[in-house]
């Protein structure tokens, strides 16, 4: 969420309990032309369990026999009645529709109407308004200027798909330990995701530069043209309640350090304005909320301390505080982890997730508008596309979802998942131009195994487990899989609402130790790390699959490297 000075000053007047509170989304001078329509939302009397509003719209763009204005609140205001519009609310969404008298609205005029709501707790302003889909009050040039005081949120001035027409930022600090591996320096000019898995990974740590310094190695990367620089934000408080491998340094109830130690210290880099032309993609926080679906309550997978992050509501908040944070900034693109096919493609964890993601997204000041999109696969290893089988098949009598490996899923690889995802998403209320990114880092399965047909139709396991690329023993495995590979390398725009296929999980880093290991990163011994380990309920009690003699999750692991590297799928060169 991002506002204009006046608005922030508005609002806390508003908190401090002011009434007559104006949000005067005005431009500067000079862009108006550039400016669609503005919206004047002022609250003219609030108590404390109501308010009025009056809105004005001026339109500038074509003139209008009908129109609509729309908003959506991040708290629990509910509008009760309106005059002079027809106002109506679903969920957090309100749309203000003409009364048949005042729909006309030439270019240059303003129309009015006035609602009244309830609400509790804060009566926080809406973010971003629109006039029939357009984003009033910003700035709609492309190329305009970005820095403080830019009117409106910064979504008007975001393009559409980041990577479109970009360079990717190459670490060097990832690629020094590729280029040193055997072969490494056929991969090592590729770009992969810079990980802030903790607060020290701010300023920097051994061997792996501060975040100032990548983003001004980037701008020497970039030269004249386009660079997206992708970032993990990986640090909230109870990490990885799932698992063990990756917890992290924050415990469970710290998320007001996690905002102003982790999160805001960020937020202020990226908006410094020397960096205010480059792109940079953030991935939010991997399996936080993923996990909150489905490894809590009565299911047999749930963790006590997956429960705990639910019920104190630390990962909901986190989401939206880094998303309303970090999407202030106009030149940031938030994407938030959709987990994998393997995860969420069941229906009791599909549109329930999406839910969840919309309320992580409207939580702490966020709205949707922060959101550019959703990244699936990060650092799991679901292959991009099963060409040999598909759950529209009966094979010997039964259908392809009833084999043990797909186990009633509804997908089979990341694209479909990635796209049908998509549409769930928008239906849940986030934008219908958001875009997905698929990480392909390790998802290759390429080799000598790799089957080149389907398998044997003499039943539906012989024909899935003979035709399918994935090699995994369990699609719940996720630890340092044995017989991977590279998969696509990075690529723009590559299929139907995917912004790109990134390699966001840098591919040698280990996924977790195969055996307990002191360190000082809060990492946990995970024994879905260890080869001999034969499960638990979230891998259906299967053996893990893991390579052994694995280092600390994060920690170069040379070994996988070169097996990535042997079954990379399209092969290396
Ligand atoms: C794991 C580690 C983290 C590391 C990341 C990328 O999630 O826990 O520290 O940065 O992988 O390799």
């Amino acid at each position: 969420m991002s506002r204009s000075r006046t608005a922030m000053l508005a609002a806390l007047a508003l908190v401090a309990g002011a009434s007559g509170t104006a949000l005067a989304m005005v431009p500067d001078a000079g862009s108006i032309a550039a400016i669609p329509c503005t919206v004047d939302y002022q609250v003219q009397n609030q108590w404390s369990t109501g308010f009025t509003a009056n809105v004005t719209v001026t339109n500038n763009s074509a003139a209008k026999s009908s129109w609509a204005v729309k908003w959506s609140y991040g708290g629990n205001q509910q509008v009760t009645s309106g005059w002079n519009a027809k106002v109506t609310q679903a969920g957090t969404a309100v749309t203000a529709a003409n009364e048949t008298y005042n729909g006309s609205l030439p270019t240059g005029g303003s129309v009015s109407f006035g609602f009244q709501a309830s609400y509790s707790g804060s009566n926080a302003l809406p973010a971003t308004f629109t006039l029939d889909g357009v984003t009033c009050n910003v700035d709609s040039g492309t190329g305009g200027p970005t820095g403080p005081g830019t009117p409106g949120p910064g979504t008007g001035t975001k393009v559409d798909n980041p990577y479109a027409g970009a360079k990717v930022y190459v670490n060097p600090d990832w690629a020094a330990k590729a280029a040193a591996e055997t072969g490494g320096s056929r991969i090592s000019n590729q770009p992969t995701g810079v990980w802030m898995d903790r607060i020290a990974a701010i300023n920097g740590t051994t061997g792996a530069r501060g975040l100032r310094a990548h983003l001004d190695t980037a701008l020497t990367q970039k030269g004249s043209g386009e660079l997206v620089v992708q970032l993990v934000i990986y640090d909230l408080p109870g990490r990885d309640c799932a698992a063990l491998a990756s917890n992290g340094e924050l415990g469970p109830t710290e998320i007001d350090k996690y905002k102003t130690q982790f999160i805001d210290p960020i937020a202020a880099i990226l908006a410094d304005p020397k960096y205010a032309s480059l792109r940079i993609v953030n991935t939010i926080e991997i399996d936080s909320l993923p996990n909150l679906i489905t490894n809590t309550g009565s299911r047999a997978t749930a963790t006590p301390q997956c429960d705990t992050m639910k019920a104190n509501g630390n990962y909901v908040k986190g989401v939206g505080y880094a998303l309303n944070k970090l999407g202030d900034i106009p030149n940031v693109y938030n994407y938030i982890d959709a987990g994998h096919h393997g995860w969420l493609g069941w229906d009791d964890n599909f549109a329930p997730s999406a839910q969840l993601f919309a309320q992580a997204a409207t939580a702490e000041g966020a709205t949707v508008d922060d959101v550019h999109g959703f990244i699936t696969n990060t650092a799991n290893y679901s292959a991009l596309k099963e060409n040999n089988f598909s759950i529209n098949e009966t094979i010997a009598g039964k259908s392809v979802r009833e084999s043990k490996w797909v186990d009633w899923n509804r997908y089979t690889d990341e694209l479909s998942y990635a796209q049908a995802f998509r549409t769930q998403l928008v239906s849940a209320g986030f934008r219908s131009t958001i875009g997905m990114l698929i990480d392909t880092s390790r998802n290759g399965w390429g080799g000598s195994a790799r089957p080149a047909g389907p398998g044997a139709q003499t039943s539906v396991d012989t024909y899935v487990d003979g035709g399918r690329y994935d090699r995994r023993i369990h699609v719940g495995n996720w630890c340092n899989q044995s017989g991977a590979g590279l998969g696509e390398r990075p690529k723009a725009a590559p299929a139907a609402g995917i912004d790109a296929y990134v390699w966001m999980k840098p591919p040698g880093e280990s996924d977790g130790s195969s055996s307990a290991i002191p360190n000082d990163e809060g990492k946990g011994f995970d024994r879905m790390c260890d080869p001999t380990y034969t499960g638990n309920p979230r891998n259906n009690n299967n053996m893990s699959g893991a390579l052994g003699n694995a280092p600390l999750s994060g920690h170069w692991f040379s070994a996988q490297f070169q097996q990535l590297m042997q079954n990379a799928y399209p092969p290396l060169s």
